[in-house]
């Protein structure tokens, strides 16, 4: 039975317990499933009917974890039921998903591997190049360890040299003179997070890639914060590499990702873990050829129900509107921006400029540590948001995504006020 005809048929039957949905009630299970059998996503009520987050807590930490949307935990769990029932690893089902992620993406799906998550993606490319002792690396002071440690093990192991700069949240001019301020002629790779997870500053990725392309430098992006959230097509962006989480702003399941490698630079990428799947013709014991294409790097056995809950993960944000997310996030962490802006001893660690901005908004007040900030907003608000101690910039992060809208948007404002008034 097909997707779309199993959904009716159970919408029909009033059954959405029956796959999976036990957190919904009978209702919610309706609310979410149109008589189409696609989901119903005109407003966003009907956005945050698909999600099974508790109403309790307001939750803005989509940076750090994009709860899986109910539709993407149906797919696995009638996916995995499957499995189980009849014993096979469906591994087949890898190729229409990367077909449908590879159209996400803008690319071929030659281009697309699956992997675990953005830190594995990374690893792919930072173990995969060929680098010697000496040769450098640069990216961004506000790198994430998930994108930081895939280079500091190079240097450890091979000599690589790591080399860092501080971003701007002035301007996307400063950042490319800052950046390319590091470069020498030995810097080989550069990388940058497409969107920081500390402040959600989103570096100008196309005017980098152009610089970095007519130096002859690979120029890797960390996608993990801005793949669901802001609409990425990666031949646009101009880049040699991206990898991503599919359980950040995707609201994927957890423990799914993918890295993209440029076909004209597959083969630059060895290949640093491998087994069946990743290989064309083989014969023992000395003939291994790899499969043409960034599949190689997409070895054994999989839980392919788990990637194809990321296929409906990115089905699901298709639906609703891509640009429309990313809309409604900048327009929500905007609110909050104005209205903190008037808080006497707070500072917006954010971008100002609207272009650099994204949905991720973080401030910080100075002289208090942003604990008591965030057990505040936690404790007396029921907001659950992130510290941001990198850098020691001491603040604290809202996620603003598909789930919230402007009256969350102005209660977080309200609760902001009165931890900070009542330091
Ligand atoms: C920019 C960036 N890179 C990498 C990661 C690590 O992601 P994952 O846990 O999927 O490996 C994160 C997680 O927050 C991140 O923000």
């Amino acid at each position: 039975m097909n997707r779309k005809r199993f959904i009716t048929t159970i919408a029909a039957s009033g059954a959405g317990a029956l796959v999976g949905s036990s957190l919904l009630g009978k209702s919610d299970a309706a609310a979410r499933l149109a008589p189409s059998g696609k989901w119903a996503t005109d407003n966003w009520d009907q956005v945050r009917s698909l999600f099974p987050l508790r109403s309790e807590v307001t939750y803005l930490n989509t940076g750090g974890l994009g709860p899986a949307s109910q539709p993407a935990l149906d797919r696995v769990f009638e996916q995995s039921q499957t499995q189980a029932r009849i014993g096979e690893h469906y591994h087949k089902l890898l190729a229409p998903a990367r077909e449908t992620a590879a159209a996400f993406f803008g690319v071929n799906s030659s281009e697309i591997a699956f992997v675990r998550n953005a830190s594995e993606g990374n690893s792919v490319i930072s173990s995969g190049l060929s680098l010697k002792k000496g040769d450098e690396v640069v990216f961004e002071s506000h790198a994430h360890p998930g994108g930081s440690f895939a280079w500091m093990n190079r240097q450890k192991l091979d000599g690589v040299k790591v080399k860092i700069f501080e971003p701007s949240s002035a301007s996307s001019e400063e950042n490319l003179e800052r950046l390319f301020d590091q470069v020498t002629d030995r810097t080989r790779v550069i990388q940058v997070s497409h969107i920081t997870a500390t402040t959600g500053l989103i570096f100008d990725i196309p005017a980098i890639a152009a610089e970095a392309k007519r130096r002859g430098i690979w120029f890797h992006v960390d996608g993990a914060q801005s793949a669901g959230m802001i609409p990425v097509n990666l031949k646009e962006l101009g880049c040699d590499s991206y990898a991503t989480s599919g359980h950040k702003w995707l609201n994927g399941p957890i423990e799914t990702g993918m890295v993209y490698i440029a076909a004209e630079r597959n083969d630059e990428v060895a290949c640093s873990h491998i087994g069946a799947y990743s290989n064309d013709e083989y014969e023992l014991p000395s003939t291994l050829t790899y499969v043409d294409s960034a599949v190689r790097h997409e070895y054994g056995t999989r839980n392919a129900a788990s990637v194809v809950g990321l296929q409906t993960a990115f089905e699901l944000q298709n639906q609703i509107g891509r640009q429309r997310i990313a809309d409604h996030g900048a327009s929500l962490s905007q609110l909050v921006l104005e209205e903190l802006s008037e808080v006497k001893g707070l500072e917006i660690l954010s971008p100002i400029d609207p272009a650099m901005r994204s949905s991720i908004l973080t401030f910080r007040v100075p002289g208090v540590d942003c604990g008591t900030v965030y057990n505040g907003l936690s404790r007396e608000h029921k907001f659950r948001t992130r510290v941001v101690t990198e850098r020691g910039l001491n603040g604290v992060r809202a996620s603003w995504h598909v789930y919230h809208q402007e009256t969350d948007a102005r209660r977080y404002a309200d609760a902001v006020r009165s931890v900070v008034a009542g330091l």
